[in-house]
């Protein structure tokens, strides 16, 4: 969507970090952004910031708790009565719940899949029906993780729903491209942001039998890192990969070998032996995936 001014943006978990670097870089590009988030203090300080900088007018901030269906579909309402049709969704909610499997109890994994697959889910659920109605065109950003694709030691609850949405916007890609939608899988490394607090957001019914609550209260407190990428540069990043149309929208350089020796590593493991022809004749639809030559096609031309 090379075209972005005056366009209207639907961004969840937006009033903090990355979905506020995202809504920054998009006012800044002159579109107006519904910024919805489920924590009251990160509305407030949102709303503050961009009416400090003169901006409350191309924004509109409500409250929305991703996991819940209806009220996705009263915040999608109320969005498109205060602006207009939305052509962008970022599916942005999410926590950095971390931590081995040994010590994971049922609602780790509930929470994480609530909010980060299920939220996800909710979003395109919602939206994907009025973009398609509009006829406008539009783009999907969901907001994965380089531990998405590196999935991290130690910490398959983060790596299992992050993995999940890639694979979610590859299968989705094609057929949305030929309805002028793109997708894009957001997959950013470190960023400044209040992903520490994950302690404060664990909602009470995940409390009960949980291996990681306690351990997630003294992360609020960890020491900031010095070399996390800002949220501003990160929101350029996603700016520009809707604008080109990016598949994968990688923020961190650092990462790129980790991928190849990934994809290596995957290689390394096929049967060596020849190729069954009639069988790869016959499965030529599911052997691959034409998205893989178009990115890879548009990244020569760039
Ligand atoms: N910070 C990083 O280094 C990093 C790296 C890779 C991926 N991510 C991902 O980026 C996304 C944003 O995280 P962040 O780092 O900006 O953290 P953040 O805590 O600063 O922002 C996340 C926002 O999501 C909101 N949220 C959480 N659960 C919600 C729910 N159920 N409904 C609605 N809103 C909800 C929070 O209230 C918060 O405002 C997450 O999906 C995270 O996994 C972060």
């Amino acid at each position: 969507m090379q075209d972005v001014e005056g366009k209207i943006a639907f961004i969840t978990g937006g009033a903090s970090g990355i979905g506020l670097g995202m809504a920054i870089a998009f006012v800044n590009a002159g579109m107006n952004v519904v910024i919805s988030d489920f924590r009251r203090d990160h509305l407030e300080e949102s709303t503050a910031y961009f009416k400090k900088k003169n901006l409350e007018n191309n924004t509109h901030h409500l409250r929305l708790d991703v996991t819940n269906r209806d009220a996705f579909v009263r915040a999608a309402d109320e969005a498109e009565g205060k602006f207009g049709k939305v052509h962008v969704l970022c599916n942005n909610a999410g926590m950095g719940i971390l931590g081995p499997v040994k010590q994971a109890k049922f609602d780790d994994w509930d929470w994480a899949l609530e909010v980060m697959i299920g939220g996800v889910v909710n979003g395109i659920q919602t939206f994907l029906p009025r973009i398609l109605k509009h006829g406008e065109g539009g783009h999907i950003v969901t907001t994965s993780s380089m531990g998405g694709v590196i999935p991290l030691a130690g910490s398959p609850i983060y790596s299992t729903v992050k993995a999940g949405v890639v694979g979610m916007c590859e299968a989705m890609r094609g057929e949305l491209a030929e309805e002028n939608i793109g997708v894009s899988a957001f997959c950013p490394g470190p960023v400044s942001t209040n992903i520490h607090e994950v302690g404060l957001m664990r909602p009470e019914k995940y409390k009960k039998d949980s291996g990681y609550a306690e351990k997630e209260q003294a992360l609020s407190d960890r020491p900031k890192f010095s070399n996390e990428m800002s949220i501003e540069e990160c929101g350029e990043r996603v700016l520009r990969g809707i604008r080109r149309n990016d598949l994968y929208i990688f923020t961190h350089r650092e990462f790129r070998e980790g991928v190849a020796e990934r994809m290596g590593a995957m290689l390394a493991s096929f049967p060596n032996e020849e190729i069954n022809r009639e069988r790869a004749k016959e499965f030529a639809f599911l052997t691959s995936n034409p998205i893989f030559r178009q990115v890879i096609e548009a990244a020569g031309r760039s």
